[in-house]
């Protein structure tokens, strides 16, 4: 099959002619305001002279499936139509014609790959300059979507609380997350998942939204940069937690401020992307890869109430999908074949932790398996066999299970805050900040904790 690339759909309002002008304002050099220019001018390898454009951190991917994968890219400096991306089999001598991103904003491009072999790995390019003499920004290589019987593995990190600033301290520490990612690159997964409290806005209040979407921008940014080299070698599937700037007790301007955001800077899977669909605004969709279907599920953005620890805590009970959600998962689960069914959520759909404002903050993994609307999500796993709910939300590694099911927290990747057995309920867990890695056989699968350092904390086998 012949590799192809096809341009991302977007809004269409951004004249080429417009963006190459601004484009061209934009170099004025952003990176020699900053001193942080590359020594080289950024040309990696290849290309004659200085390029007129450098990137800011690694590509993203995004959304992969068995026919191709999403690339999105930041510019330090320069302007976005003058990259092209092109692609090839790994190994092989001829790449694919070079493309045209679509441009998402004045510094930032994107690309669907498309057309691919499934279950195969991929070179890709992002080059500046006219052919043959382009200059190359990046390389790196991905996988494509896994058929069904073949065994992978996949990373799990979660509550990474990026935030905007990085001369403010209650919020996540970045270097927990470039040592953890330094650690899963080595481990060479076929994605990676973020399960939530992938930002942090605590600079602005406790659980209230950034005062504009200038501070999301840059706490996303902040977050694609902090991951380092991996973002270009293995897509980013992203769950919605409660200091993302989404939550449902917000203001319809206050969502759209974070969530516009997101969908520019770390985009996810559009309803059309796979066949299960999901929400328009890439909160919720589902994937198979392999023989395991993940169905990732967003607690904040349709539950209404706040819910704020001491300050406003709500109610353990009243968290919900939203009755769209909750059908689409029915259906979802209805008509799953896969053999390994997991759902990805930032928490269970209600709470029962150690105290009353952190049961109705959602602590407590499945302790909570019964409480509110998380009974019916649990029955509705039992009914389709899902074998785990995997969590995040309560910064510690820990696996409970109910019924056969596995409710699976695998620690947090950032986070400064350690939550002990007085709020959580939890009498078995480890406080090391670190990782999951999850390897998915055709018999069983296997889970590892492991800490920020990869020594190894847990190990578990779902049958
Ligand atoms: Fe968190």
């Amino acid at each position: 099959m012949t590799p192809s690339i096809r341009r991302s759909v977007v809004d269409g309002s951004v004249l080429p002619s417009a963006v190459a002008l601004i484009g061209a304002l934009l170099g004025l050099g952003a990176c020699e305001a900053s001193g942080s220019c590359p020594p080289d001018g950024g040309t990696g390898a290849g290309g004659a002279g200085a390029p007129d454009a450098t990137l800011l951190g690694a590509p993203f991917l995004f959304a992969p499936t068995s026919h191709g994968c999403g690339v999105s890219v930041v510019l330090e400096r320069g302007s976005p139509v003058t990259l092209r991306a092109r692609v090839r089999p790994n190994g092989a001598t001829a790449w694919s014609d070079p493309q045209a991103p679509a441009v998402r904003a004045l510094d930032l491009a994107e690309w669907k790959l498309d057309g691919l072999s499934a279950g195969a790995r991929y070179q890709y390019e992002i080059t500046t300059g006219p052919e043959p003499s382009a200059a190359v920004l990046y390389e790196g290589t991905f996988l494509t979507g896994r058929p069904s019987g073949a065994p992978f593995s996949f990373a799990l990190v979660s509550d990474t609380h990026i935030g905007a600033s990085p001369t403010y301290s209650n919020q996540g520490d970045p270097a927990i997350l470039s040592s953890v990612s330094a650690q899963i690159q080595a481990a060479s997964p076929d994605f990676v998942v973020n399960l939530g409290d992938v930002l942090d806005f605590h600079e602005y209040g406790f659980n209230d939204p950034p005062p504009d979407s200038s501070v999301t921008r840059q706490a996303y940014l902040n977050y694609r940069t902090t991951w380092g080299d991996l973002i270009g070698r293995a897509p980013h599937f992203g769950v919605i937690g409660g200091w993302d700037g989404e939550n449902g007790f917000y203001t319809a301007d206050e969502i759209t401020r974070s969530r516009s955001q997101r969908l520019l800077y770390a985009p996810g899977p559009e309803p059309s992307t796979y066949p299960a669909g999901g929400s328009p605004f890439q909160d919720y969709y589902a994937f198979t890869w392999g023989d395991a279907l993940f169905v990732v599920l967003n607690v904040y953005t349709y539950t209404p109430t706040p819910h704020k620890l001491d300050q406003n805590p709500g109610l353990p009970d009243d968290w919900t999908l939203g009755a769209a959600q909750l059908d689409w998962l029915r259906q979802t689960l209805a008509s799953a074949t896969s053999k390994w069914r997991f759902l990805l959520i930032h928490h269970p759909v209600g709470g029962a932790a150690g105290d009353p404002s952190d049961t109705a903050y959602g602590r407590g993994g499945g302790q909570a398996a019964y409480v509110g609307e998380q009974a019916t999500v649990h029955a509705l796993m039992r009914q389709y066999g899902v074998q785990a709910m995997i969590y995040g939300h309560d910064h510690v590694f820990t696996d409970m299970v109910v019924d056969g099911i596995h409710y699976t927290l695998p620690g947090s990747a950032g986070a400064p805050w350690m939550f002990g057995q007085d709020q959580t309920g939890y009498t078995t867990f480890w406080s090391d900040s670190g990782w999951g890695r999850v390897d998915v056989g055709a018999d069983s699968v296997a889970v590892h904790f492991l800490s920020r350092t990869g020594q190894s904390l847990y190990d578990f086998t779902i049958q």
